[in-house]
């Protein structure tokens, strides 16, 4: 984030990994690497490759004379301008038919269990249950597009006297083809490429609870010739410490190991591990059909010592793969197939990456995905799986980019949120133990999958409580492979605090959230320990979840300032602004005025009086505190320092106004009706941009060390005065509260990035199919560029702000409310939503053009009182509500 946090965040990370590596082990390491080094093995490594060497080297003119041909075809002059791609919506899928996007795009495959990104031109990066701690493939973002990226696979033609060496992903070979699309689907991404009398068709995906990346290869003769098709799929490995693979090019390379195993059928399945992990965790590569030849070292497969690189492999000039195995160095795992295609025949492969204890251990899943129709069955059941998570929610509205990202999108973008949290994406790297699982930002991620998977949900949550400490704030982040938590950048100054003053409330209103999707008032009663490193799991101090919630609020009310203000820690939501010990947040005032209101729910649904009159009592007196202390005239400020002067005030030179400071305390309730009126307006007035809204204004204009992190940026960008898109949902959110869905939609818009995808695409940047987390402000000169892409806090609170507050379907304890607040010009619209055993399928009809207001609701035809529909059995239930 800022420049200190980096540096300093690097060599803690090198710390922590330390750490994390126990001493003795590491040095163990080391040491078995050295003593079980057998010398003749390596001699035989040395040979082998000495005796192999004189075959390439004696193929090189013809490599060099073969080479322009393949180079020729190569194409660059392709029109790679005007659209990227299209929605269709019919497939559930964004269609990308020019490669060269502005910047990588990419998708997920998989889940945390075992998965990772795949981007649009074949790259992978590939993990199981950890980016930091256990990586797969080597995947270095910052290369350029074009170039090799963990993985690809190449497609050779054989001709009479040429070669032609192609890739369905165009990267490495950079060889245009007639036609090539790539299909960014739910969980998979399909490419298909058509030219040169082939098309071929490649899709990536991994089975549901697989352990394995399956990428299933078609080629069809499109031509009418006999053709000779080879197919080389290749991966290249990482260090399972993705850091470590960065950082060190001696250790690393001394362990890692491919071996091979040939079986009678054929088939090959290359092993790979780094040497300490040879007992417990390797990963393979074998496929549907036999292999003619392979290669595990890199070197051998790329040729002449690599000098070629992955555009032209020189090996792939010559007959066949060099059958290398590797006791160090770089890994690989390529194998070739090969096809001879009369026209119209289709020849097909599906190659399985995978990891599991053993190779034993491996078979059955290897030998289930080499049957071509165990791969189908897989993939049709992926299918069955998104269908059901989406038929949780599903709208049909006038507004036909809206249908699209809350039918498909968005809530898809949820659970990839919820399942990477910020841990590994293109931006956040996944490296060290610099991110990892974010208590704050996987409590809200929650909150957006939880009408889709509440008890996935509910296990997520559970995980997160367990890094609370006794005294009821929360560790920042944790480890899904060891369940170790730290304190994240706050880590960085002696001075202080080692908290977040927000993580710990955010977890009660996904608790909330939860009780009121599932009804499930027991889990109060489940006990969880709380986190204390010094102490094993089995003795630390447990307590139920209610205990938990109970002591994150008894935090906040006990850690108030000279104001009555909760302190701000060392950051709330707004990592950025790092004030000195004792400055209060007036955002951590309104989340814990919002989490009492949820813990009032939770008392009054458990009857508990007088734990609810106490947190009421709380609530008074937060509200009463902000209202004194903190309304600026037209705005409310958003901090006091820690000399009590205010920030995100019309007093300050920078940072006059922030976004948070205003929508937060409408959805928390305690700002009074004008107040609200009056702060919103200022948003729209001094923050608000075609763009989006700016988080704050204006942006600090050179380093201040007093605030810290924000100012590390230029006006305009990320924190200091960027369109943080986070935040936007929640202006929109405020807006729906007072009223106001004309203007609640116009912000909707404004950050759709479906609707960038024409003509905004080449100054947006990013991928038209998932929220990035930051637009350049109005203060940049590059206002209108996003980055950071999928995993943000924007996907889950866009889609709350759209399904619970613009339409208005929200789970009660009492039922599901509907209160939509929509543009008047909606003349109607519905939703199908299943809320705990019944489906609703509520239709509403706006006749007097309102945006708020519900005058009639029937169910199966009769009227009830209200506007919460009562919590039903059986399957579908009819709902006509009348607005006005
Ligand atoms: C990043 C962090 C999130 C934080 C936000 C604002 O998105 O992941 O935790 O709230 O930045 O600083």
């Amino acid at each position: 984030m800022a420049t200190k946090k980096q540096s300093k965040a690097a060599k803690k990370q090198t710390k922590a990994v330390a750490k994390k590596q126990p001493k003795a082990a590491a040095k163990k390491q080391t040491k078995t690497a050295v003593k079980k080094q057998p010398k003749a093995a390596a001699k035989k490594q040395t040979k082998t490759a000495a005796k192999k060497q004189p075959k390439v080297v004696a193929k090189k003119t013809q490599v060099v004379k073969k080479q322009p041909k393949a180079t020729a075809k190569t194409e660059t002059s392709q029109t790679f301008g005007g659209q990227y791609g299209y929605f269709d919506d019919a497939n559930k899928e964004y269609v990308l038919r020019n490669p060269a996007t502005p910047i990588k795009w990419c998708n997920y495959v998989g889940t945390l269990a075992y998965g990772g990104i795949v981007d649009t031109t074949g790259g992978t990066v590939l993990c199981k249950g950890d980016p930091a701690l256990n990586r797969i493939t080597k995947y270095i973002s910052q290369m350029p597009c074009s170039d090799f990226k963990g993985s690809t696979t190449y497609i050779r033609i054989k001709e009479k006297d040429s070669i032609k060496i192609l890739s369905p992903f165009v990267v490495p070979t950079c060889t245009m083809w007639d036609k090539w699309e790539c299909r960014i689907g739910l969980s998979y991404t399909k490419w298909v490429a058509e030219g040169f009398g082939l098309k071929v068709t490649v899709i990536v995906f991994v089975p549901s609870k697989s352990s394995t990346l399956i990428q299933d290869i078609s080629i069809e003769n499109v031509s009418r010739k006999n053709m000779e098709i080879d197919v080389v799929p290749v991966y290249e490995f990482s260090h399972f410490d993705a850091l470590k693979q960065l950082t060190n090019a001696d250790w690393v390379p001394q362990t890692m190991t491919v071996e091979a195993h040939k079986e009678k059928s054929g088939h090959v399945i290359l092993e790979q591990y780094a040497f300490m992990k040879k007992q417990y965790a390797v990963n393979y590569f074998t496929a549907s059909q036999p292999a003619d030849s392979f290669d595990g070292d890199r070197r051998e497969f790329l040729g002449f010592n690599e000098i070629t690189g992955w555009a032209a492999p020189a090996t792939l000039y010559k007959g066949k793969l060099s059958n290398s195995t590797a006791l160090r160095g770089d890994n690989i795992a390529a194998q070739m197939f090969k096809f001879k295609l009369a026209p119209k025949k289709v020849g097909r492969v599906a190659t399985q990456l995978g990891q599991e204890k053993s190779i034993e251990e491996a078979m059955p899943a290897i030998k289930k995905y080499r049957d071509l129709k165990n791969v189908d069955k897989a993939f049709a059941d992926l299918a069955d799986f998104w269908k059901n998570y989406l038929t949780a929610l599903q709208v049909k509205t006038p507004d036909s980019s809206f249908n699209s990202m809350i039918n498909v999108h968005n809530p898809r973008q949820c659970h990839t949120t919820k399942n990477w949290s910020r841990y590994l994406s293109l931006y956040q790297l996944g490296f060290g133990s610099d991110r990892g699982i974010g208590y704050r930002d996987s409590s809200q991620d929650l909150l957006g999958v939880m009408s889709h998977m509440p008890e996935e949900a509910r296990v997520l949550a559970e995980n997160l409580l367990s890094v609370q400490l006794e005294g009821g704030n929360a560790m920042h982040q944790y480890f899904p492979s060891t369940m170790e938590a730290n304190e994240g950048d706050s880590r960085e100054k002696e001075d202080r605090p080692k908290y977040y003053g927000d993580d710990h409330l955010w977890i009660v209103l996904t608790v909330a959230s939860y009780l009121k999707e599932t009804g499930n008032l027991e889990f109060l009663k489940k006990e969880i320990p709380f986190y204390n490193k010094k102490k094993e799991l089995e003795a630390r101090e447990k307590g139920t979840v209610l205990e938990h919630l109970k002591r994150s609020l008894a935090f906040s009310w006990n850690d108030r300032g000279t104001h009555g203000i909760p302190h701000l820690g060392f950051a709330d939501w707004n990592d950025t602004v790092n004030l000195p010990t004792g400055a209060e947040s007036l955002f951590n005032a309104s989340l814990f005025a919002k989490a009492l209101l949820e813990m009032i729910d939770i008392c009054e649904a458990i009857e508990d009086k007088e734990l609810a009159e106490q947190y009421k009592n709380w609530y008074e007196e937060i509200k009463a505190q902000v209202n004194k202390t903190a309304w600026d005239g037209e705005w409310y400020v958003r901090w006091f320092d820690e000399k009590g002067e205010p920030l995100g005030s019309s007093k300050n030179k920078y940072n006059k106004i922030d976004s948070l400071g205003q929508s937060w305390p409408v959805i928390s309730g305690i700002a009074p009706a004008e107040y609200a009126k009056t702060a919103l307006d200022s948003v729209n007035k001094l923050l608000n941009t075609e763009n989006g809204i700016k988080l704050s204004w204006p942006g600090y204009n050179g380093f201040d060390p007093h605030v810290g992190g924000v100012s590390t940026y230029p006006p305009g960008a990320k924190e200091n005065g960027g369109i943080f898109l986070h935040a936007n949902p929640w202006v929109m959110i405020a807006e729906t509260i007072i009223g106001n869905g004309d203007r609640a939609f116009q912000y909707y818009n404004q950050i759709n990035p479906a609707a960038k995808n024409n003509g905004k695409i080449n100054e947006f940047e990013s991928e038209p199919y998932c929220y990035p987390q930051n637009i350049l402000g109005s203060e940049h000169k590059q206002f209108g560029l996003a980055r950071n892409a999928w995993l943000s806090g924007t996907s889950s609170w866009t889609y709350q702000a759209a399904t619970q507050y613009i339409l208005g379907i929200k789970a009660t304890f009492k039922g599901l409310s509907v209160n939509p607040c929509i543009p008047k010009v909606w003349k109607e619209f519905s939703v199908s939503r299943k809320f705990r055993d019944a489906v609703y399928e509520i239709s509403v009809k706006n006749p007097n053009g309102v945006s708020k207001g519900v005058k009639s609701v029937t169910i199966n035809g009769q009227a009830i009182e209200g506007n919460v529909l009562p919590i039903l059995s059986g399957k579908k239930h009819i709902v006509e509500v009348v607005m006005g």
